[in-house]
């Protein structure tokens, strides 16, 4: 099929490049004249695995192209994929612009039929607004059709999440759009799940703030498990055997971070209290993620004393790990406030230090690995669970530190192998753990007395 692809970002340009390997033909745009260049070079200007062999293979068979130019894409494509960005506003609500620009562009430039997907994250009626839209602005006796076709991939796993997707939801109106979309995903072998457009619109925001829902429920558990001394993990693990519930999204940690989950949860907030519905469940879940970040230095605090004159080193700063996108990520929140307390910060994370630089800024120490960030530090926060993280040689890290005390911000690291090692740890709702290293605390105190 001839498909056009407007935004060429995380979702638009895995989108693009997966179905042009799929042999369709592609034409990218966007008008980040340097993310143009860029992918004209064969260069993807941000990170995600495998995503630039794809881009240049995609180009070289001549199946890929990229513009800044919506009209071209419009001319030579049947289906056209709105990915732009749906930022939040700062009042909660979904900043829609992009996608407003894009739509009216389109309808400028239709000179026959053509099918709008909305890919992007959308509130609910988006769609009704951009076929209105459409059908006010595009020539006489040219017909168009607009559909939704949102996307869950996750970044750091997005070419297999797009190419083998546990599901596939299309809302369309009209047979055609149908009937275009569903042979254009047919040969992916997943669900798919067929609706008017509002259903795939909201089944979107839904899906995604149930999955941080999750998340805020797992760290509301963390912190009784804190009181009384039990281990979120054990908790979570006996949980997730339960198929009615299962394991995914339930790590106890710093919470969620990443361009999505909070905009979505703000943005679907705004839709159901705009229509009188009870946002109660979705403010919470909020409000107990926002209070991750604070309380993680507030329980380094704990393990320190004040932080001033300490040092302290990071481990991660993208939201999560395989990607270097720092949207909101935990790190942007903790790293000023471990600053503001009057620590020194080292910080190390494996893919996302160049973007890390400009927005951390100064005042902050940039290391090139994890045991430079620990390097004569008072303790070591990690933020992002990376896979390296995990195979660090703990032993060495305790020696080249000032204080050997880890605060294991993902519950990466199993608290008796760290102990062994000779670290002090804490983890996020690990009691058991946290009341040993309390218990040492009073040792060391009892024993300073004595
Ligand atoms: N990132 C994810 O993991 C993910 C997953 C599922 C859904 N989504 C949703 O997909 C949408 C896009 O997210 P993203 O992460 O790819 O964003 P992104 O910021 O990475 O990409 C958006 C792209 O659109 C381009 N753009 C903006 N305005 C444009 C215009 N007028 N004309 C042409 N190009 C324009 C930008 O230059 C940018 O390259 C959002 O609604 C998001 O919520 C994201």
């Amino acid at each position: 099929m001839k498909i056009g692809i407007i935004g060429a970002g995380h979702v638009g340009l895995v989108t693009g490049a997966c179905f042009a390997d799929l042999g369709h033909q592609v034409m990218m745009v966007d008008d980040d004249r340097r993310k143009v260049a860029a992918l004209r070079a064969g260069r993807v200007p941000f990170f995600e695995p495998g995503l630039e062999e794809l881009v240049r293979r995609g180009m070289a068979h001549g199946r890929l192209r990229v513009t800044r130019a919506i009209p071209e894409a419009v001319d030579c494509s049947t289906l056209l994929f709105v990915c732009v960005g749906t930022p939040t506003r700062p009042n909660g609500e979904a900043d829609l612009s992009a996608v407003e620009t894009v739509t009216r562009r389109i309808a400028r430039s239709m000179r026959a039929y053509r099918l709008v997907v909305e890919k992007s994250t959308v509130p609910v009626q988006t769609g009704a607004w951009m076929r209105r839209t459409l059908r006010e602005m595009v020539r006489r006796g040219v017909d168009c059709d607009v559909a939704s076709n949102p996307e869950f991939l996750r970044e750091g796993c997005a070419i297999q999440d797009f190419l083998h997707p546990d599901r596939i939801v299309i809302g369309a109106e009209s047979e055609r759009a149908r009937r275009l979309l569903v042979d254009l995903y047919t040969p992916f072998h997943a669900p798919l799940v067929v609706t008017d457009v509002s259903s795939a619109e909201l089944l979107k925001h839904a899906s995604n703030s149930f999955l941080a829902l999750k998340i805020s429920y797992i760290n509301a558990v963390a912190q009784v498990c804190e009181r009384v001394g039990a281990d979120v993990v054990k908790v979570a693990d006996g949980m997730g055997l339960d198929r009615r519930i299962g394991r995914a999204f339930l790590d106890a940690g710093v919470g969620w971070g990443g361009s999505c989950f909070s905009k979505d949860v703000a943005a679907f907030t705004r839709i159901a209290t705009a229509h009188r519905c009870d946002a109660s469940l979705l403010r919470a879940a909020a409000g107990i993620n926002r209070r991750q970040r604070p309380y993680a230095v507030a329980r380094l605090r704990r393990l320190l004393g004040p932080l001033r004159g300490r040092t302290v080193g990071v481990l991660g700063l993208a939201f999560k790990p395989d990607t270097d996108d720092l949207r909101d990520a935990p790190a942007l929140d903790i790293v000023p406030k471990l600053r503001a307390a009057g620590a020194r910060v080292r910080v190390f994370d494996p893919k996302a230090m160049p973007a890390a630089k400009k927005l951390l800024g100064r005042g902050v120490t940039f290391c090139r690995n994890a045991y430079e960030a620990a390097r004569g530090a008072d303790a070591v926060m990690l933020l992002t669970e990376w896979n390296e993280f995990k195979e660090l040689d703990v032993t060495r890290m305790a020696s080249l530190m000032r204080q050997p005390v880890v605060f294991d911000g993902r519950n990466l690291y199993d608290p008796a192998a760290m102990r062994r090692a000779g670290m002090r740890y804490a983890g996020i709702g690990r009691g058991q753990m946290q009341q040993t290293a309390h218990s040492t605390q009073h040792t060391e105190k009892a024993g300073k007395k004595r």
